[in-house]
Parts: C-alpha cells; structure tokens; sequence
C-alpha cells in the first residue's frame, strides 16, 4: 500500500543536513566497476533507491556487491560477470535510466548486453537515440526486437572513433567515456558534456589505468587500453541535493546548513541565489543558506548545460519565485517538458503561466514545437496547503517545499519518488524542525 505524507506548513526549515555522494554520479561509478580487472571500493554512497537498482543489476551481472555496514563503502568484484537471463533483466524495466550505461562495460566482458526498457523521471521524451548511435560508432550492432528490450552485441570487438554529439548529453557522454576506455584506439568525442559528475567519473576511470583527457571547447580524448584495474574512490557530494535544500531554507523563510556542498560545483545556483535575495556563508565543511530578511527579488532564468544554471535546481527555485515581488521568467532548455509540477502549485496559490515561446537568449531545440517550455511566475502569492500527487523527483521536491511554507496541512502521495534521489528524507526534515507525519494511505485520508 502507498503512503501519504502529511506537512503541516508555516515552519520555517532550521538546522543541518548532510549531503552525500552525487545520485547523478553513484550509480554511473557503480556501472565503472564492471570495467575492472579486480574489486572497486566507492564511498560516500548515499541510500537511495538509484543505487539499489545498480547494486540489483550488478548482481544479476554476476558482480560480488558487498557494504560495509558501518560507513555504506561498496565494494564491487566483477570477476563472475557473466549474462543476466531475460526474465531477471525484465524484473529491472521502468526502475531508471542507468542500465543504457552498461553497454559498453558488457561488450566489452561479455561481447553482448541486453538492456530492460528504461525509467527515471517523465520530463519529456528521453530518448536514447544518441546512446544508441554513440554504441554504434564503436561497431556496436543493435537489435531493438526482443521482447524484453534491446540486444546490443559486439561481434568484432569495440574500436574508438570520432563522435560529435548532437547535443551535450550527460548520459551519453557517459557512455563515450564507459565505452571507449577499453575500446581499440583513440577516441575523440566533440560536443561532451563537462558536469562535476562527469569530471568525477574521469578521476575513477583515471584511477583504474584509464587515459582521458578533456580538451578546450568540451572536446573530451579516450586512449583505449586493454585492461583496467579497480578504483577506491570517494563519490563527489550531491550537489542538487545541497541546491534543494538552500531553496527549502529560502522558501520557508529558514536557515540551513548543507554539510558537504561544494561551492566550486554551485557557483552558478550561488549566484541567482544571491541574486533573488537569499544569503549563503560558505565554510570548509558545506555552506549555510539563509533567508536574510527583507523581499525576495524576481529574475530571468535560462537553464542550460555546466557551466550553466542546471535544470534540476529550476523547479525548488520556481516556489521561492512564487514569493518573489514582481515578474520571474524561466526558460527551460535542457528538457522540453519539465514545468509539469506547477500545476501543483497553482493549485496552491501560486501565479504561474507557461508559454510554447522561447522566452530566453539560449539557442533551444524547443521553440515552436508546442512545447511549454517557458514559465512567467508572478508574486508574492501566499501558498495554502493542498492534496498533491507527486510527478517526479524534483518537481516532487518542490512540492513539497511549497507544503512545507504553505499555510494549512497538505496531503503528499507518490512520495517514494523521492528516495530516488533524496537520502533520508524524512529524517532530515524531521531535524529541520518540520512538522510532518509518514501514514498508510487508506489510513488517513
Ligand atoms: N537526449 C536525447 N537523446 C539521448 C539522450 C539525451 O535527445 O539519447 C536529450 C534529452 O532528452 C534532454 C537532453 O538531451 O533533452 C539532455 O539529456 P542528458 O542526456 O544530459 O540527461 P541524462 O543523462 O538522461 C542526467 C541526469 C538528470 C539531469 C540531466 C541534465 C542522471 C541519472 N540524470 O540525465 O538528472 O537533469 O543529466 O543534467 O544523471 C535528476 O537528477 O532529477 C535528473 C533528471
């Protein structure tokens, strides 16, 4: 049965939370294990269903997953790897994104992978056509018939090549970097994407024997080499987790510390935090956001690649411009459908138009394709609680944000989505002075 949360709003979010290894990092370093010739260890890794998934998948795979119950460390052993069956990689369809990532490291094993039909969150189509035409690239052969998802094979091996991404996908960009480490020859990938995560899967890969280089102007080169030992390595912080939290803090009129947020990863959040009238102080140990007083100021927003302002901090920063005084636009160009969960706050109060228009400078694949991809919020608008569903992971946290500075009591379903990606969810809250309650749904409402 599901569960409901109920939040009874109005209390402004006070204390501390840690923030542990990166979800968009963990399970793609998990996946880096199978490239090795002897056990990994990876650290700082956060309990999340993402990484139950992986630890589910290696295993199916034949890998040794073993935690350390203590500290959570994994080690990874993948000297079983052998095939899964059809029916254990079906028991994974819909659970993520991840499995596409583990093509090349089982080509390179196993001369074959089957892949289940993938999940994650319904922001927008999410194809895999790059993925698929990256693999190709290397000499992959794919077979899509199967009942149970795709058959990538690699019958004459994998060799590198030169490959210019269509666009600076993080995940395919992966799967260069995951392929093309073993693969014969050089490769050289035009158009990567160059995130924190990404930079952190190069020092692992780096460590087992990998050569990597990234270039100027997002040019990343791979030298093949025939075998790879394992890597012990400490997973970089989460740092959407820690711009979760600072929006929680400003949103509740709060004060919260985020032990283990990296500045030097944030610097583009940081800077429209400032500039909307929040404050942060920066230490060794993570930073401290905070409302300081006074009116939050509204701004115009594009999400975009790294450097850029990344789209998984847009939707909690979207509530603290509901209380913003005047016009905020965002336009979203990263994902042509991920202003889905406004409707929520609407429903709560909140003034928010979407637009099909590109309201940005940021050259976009979406414009004049209906899709409603630009938002105009409009404030300071009180929020009143409400009885909300939630769509994915982070408009699901923003939902909750506005619950949680929202007048009244709101009723919370779908709630699981959250342990996606948010470790110790309730725990956290519950620290920072919220005041929540975790029921059985028939139960309560
Ligand atoms: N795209 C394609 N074809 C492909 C792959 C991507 O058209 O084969 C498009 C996507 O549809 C999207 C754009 O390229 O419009 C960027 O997608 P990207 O491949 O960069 O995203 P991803 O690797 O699937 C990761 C994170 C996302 C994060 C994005 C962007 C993981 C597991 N997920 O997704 O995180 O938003 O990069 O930084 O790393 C989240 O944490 O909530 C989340 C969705």
């Amino acid at each position: 049965m599901g569960k409901v949360l109920t939040i009874h709003g109005g209390v402004p979010l006070k204390g501390k939370v840690t923030v542990r290894g990166a979800k968009n990092l963990v399970p793609k370093a998990m996946v880096a294990a199978l490239l090795g010739d002897c056990p990994s260890v990876l650290r700082n890794v956060p309990e999340i269903k993402d990484v139950a998934v992986v630890t589910s998948l290696l295993k199916i795979h034949g890998v040794t997953v073993t935690k350390d119950e203590a500290t959570g460390d994994l080690t990874m052993d993948p000297s079983g790897t052998k095939t899964a069956t059809s029916n254990e990689i079906d028991t994974h369809a819909g659970d993520s994104r991840i499995p596409i990532l583990f093509c090349g490291p089982l080509l390179h094993s196993l001369g074959e992978a089957l892949i289940p039909n993938l999940g994650g969150c319904k922001i927008g189509d999410r194809p895999i056509d790059f993925h698929l035409d990256v693999l190709r690239h290397f000499g992959a052969e794919i077979d899509k018939a199967g009942p149970f998802g795709t058959t990538i094979r690699a019958p004459h091996g994998l060799t590198g090549a030169k490959i210019s991404l269509p666009y600076p996908s993080v995940g395919a960009t992966e799967q260069v970097l995951l392929t093309a480490v073993r693969a014969k020859g050089t490769t050289e990938l035009e158009n990567a994407a160059v995130e924190p995560e990404i930079l952190d899967l190069i020092s692992l890969l780096q460590k087992m024997g990998a050569l990597i280089t990234v270039g100027r102007d997002r040019v990343i080169r791979v030298t093949g080499v025939e075998k790879l030992k394992g890597y012990n390595h400490k997973a970089l912080p989460d740092r959407n987790e820690a711009a979760s939290w600072a929006s929680a803090a400003l949103v509740t009129k709060g004060d919260i510390f985020v032990e283990g947020a990296i500045q030097r990863n944030l610097t583009s959040f940081l800077h429209t935090y400032r500039q909307i009238g929040g404050e942060f102080e920066v230490t060794d140990d993570g930073i401290r956001f905070f409302h300081p007083g006074g009116e939050l100021k509204p701004l115009i927003l594009e999400t975009d690649v790294h450097p850029g302002f990344m789209t998984d901090w847009q939707q909690p920063l979207v509530v603290a411009l509901t209380q913003a005084s005047g016009v905020s636009i965002i336009h979203e160009t990263v994902y042509e459908n991920r202003f889905g969960f406004t409707t929520a706050l609407v429903e709560m109060g909140a003034r928010v138009q979407l637009h099909s228009e590109c309201l940005g400078a940021i050259p976009c694949r979406f414009g004049q394709r209906n899709f409603k991809h630009s938002a105009v919020i409009t404030g300071p608008t009180p929020l009143t609680g409400a009885d909300i569903d939630i769509p994915d992971l982070r408009g699901g946290f923003s939902h909750l944000i506005a619950a949680l500075a929202a007048e009244g009591t709101s009723h919370v379903t779908g709630i699981e989505l959250i342990n996606r990606g948010y470790e110790k969810f309730m725990e956290k809250l519950t620290g920072l002075g919220a005041r929540v309650e975790m029921n059985e749904l028939a139960s309560s409402l």
